[in-house]
């Protein structure tokens, strides 16, 4: 299915490959025979144009998401597959972007391998009793991903609404990468120097890779339910891995993304593989296999891409605070960045992290029809 790799034809080819055999009728199949414009761009497929969205689109800069936020917390939105697939639906809808990814958060894997934590107000994600030994890691649970089927009911919601369309949108499923899960479960939250992380990552290999395994056992299993669920494209959250140096992201944390990655691909969907402040390890990312590298803002796009490799497809990267800038500011980098581009194959727009709480809903709007209008100056590479 994906050139890179052999031997593996995705449900959508098979179907094409069936309907081209002369001895059998042609059926016309009701999905597009060529997949969603978010996807192909995935496989570095033409697309008619560049794919739009954005990394936390449904969130608190959205008044909608305000009013849900009202009457449940974030975990109970997560858990009601109905409100959870509502909230995804609705951002996506609002925005006219190519793609919406699930509604759901990165430590939700945390209570099926026995570490509870909560959000509290202000104060982001907090786990009770962190690892901080081989003894803790020991403890952990690796048989009960299946709880987490609460996530893919909500996809299954998703994907009725949007496969239903005649241009239908990509769905993304999620997961956080071995290092950055590893990291929450470590520290009990956001850190600013992973201290304790990187203690334990230096001190007791054994111990840290013994986390790694069973995070990506689980996790593994939390994509096959995303997937069987409908999700057609998995991205995979490094989001504190610019922590690291390049040693150390190779010594102690490439393998198991690579490992994960290649888990997800084996259930048949492209895999974006994303992380902030990644400049000097964009390389070595593009070397797990994922067909997507996700990009922070902090490098220009063609600068990056080089950096990737042209055999990946690539994923940003504009700036989540240019969305506060003059409109004519915010066009200028969002041009940059298509330009940058060049109109190659293989590119999805976005953000290079998070929209953050106060963006003005209308700019948003505004970038998804500044990159649909966009074109290439007469001249460009194809
Ligand atoms: O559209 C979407 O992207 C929504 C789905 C989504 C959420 N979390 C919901 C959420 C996704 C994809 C995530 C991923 C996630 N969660 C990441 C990786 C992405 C990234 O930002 O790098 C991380 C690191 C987390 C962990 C997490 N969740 C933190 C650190 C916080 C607190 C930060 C804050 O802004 O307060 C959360 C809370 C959270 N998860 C919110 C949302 C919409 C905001 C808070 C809320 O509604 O209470």
């Amino acid at each position: 299915m994906f050139e890179s790799r052999q031997g593996r034809i995705s449900p959508v080819e098979s179907l094409c490959m069936s309907i081209q055999t002369p001895t059998s009728p042609v059926v016309v199949p009701e999905i597009q025979p060529e997949g969603s414009r978010f996807v192909r761009a995935c496989l570095r497929r033409s697309v008619d144009r560049t794919p739009v969205w954005f990394l936390r689109q449904a969130g608190r800069y959205m008044q909608e998401y305000r009013e849900v936020r009202k009457h449940h917390t974030l975990v109970e939105i997560c858990k009601q597959p109905e409100i959870a697939a509502e909230v995804t639906i609705t951002a996506a809808e609002k925005l006219g972007v190519d793609a919406a990814i699930i509604f759901a958060d990165l430590l939700l894997p945390l209570e099926p391998m026995g570490l509870d934590f909560e959000f509290q107000a202000g104060e982001g994600p907090v786990v009770y009793h962190p690892i901080r030994s081989a003894e803790d890691v020991a403890k952990l649970q690796t048989d009960r991903a299946a709880e987490l089927g609460y996530v893919a009911k909500a996809i299954e919601k998703v994907a009725a609404h949007f496969n239903a369309k005649a241009d239908p949108l990509g769905i993304i499923g999620f997961c956080g990468a071995p290092f950055t899960l590893a990291s929450y479960m470590i520290e009990g939250g956001g850190s600013k120097n992973y201290i304790e992380t990187k203690k334990l990552m230096y001190g007791d290999n054994a111990a840290w890779r013994m986390l790694l395994d069973k995070i990506v056992a689980v996790l593994t299993e939390y994509c096959r339910l995303q997937v069987e669920a409908g999700a057609d494209v998995i991205q995979i959250f490094d989001s504190w891995v610019g922590a690291l140096s390049l040693t150390d992201y190779r010594a102690y944390a490439f393998e198991a993304s690579r490992r994960l990655v290649r888990n997800v691909q084996t259930l048949g969907v492209p895999v974006i593989y994303f992380g902030v402040d990644t400049a000097a390890l964009l390389g070595d990312m593009a070397a797990t296999g994922a067909d997507v590298i996700g990009l922070d803002w902090r490098q220009p796009l063609d600068l990056a891409w080089n950096a990737v490799g042209h055999g990946h497809a690539i994923q940003g990267n504009l700036d989540p605070i240019t969305l506060f800038a003059p409109l004519d500011v915010l066009r200028e980098r969002v041009h940059e960045i298509l330009s940058a581009a060049d109109g190659r194959p293989g590119h999805i727009f976005n953000l290079g992290h998070g929209i953050v709480p106060g963006t003005p809903v209308e700019n948003v709007q505004a970038v998804v029809k500044m990159v649909r209008e966009f074109k290439l100056p007469q001249g460009h590479r194809d």
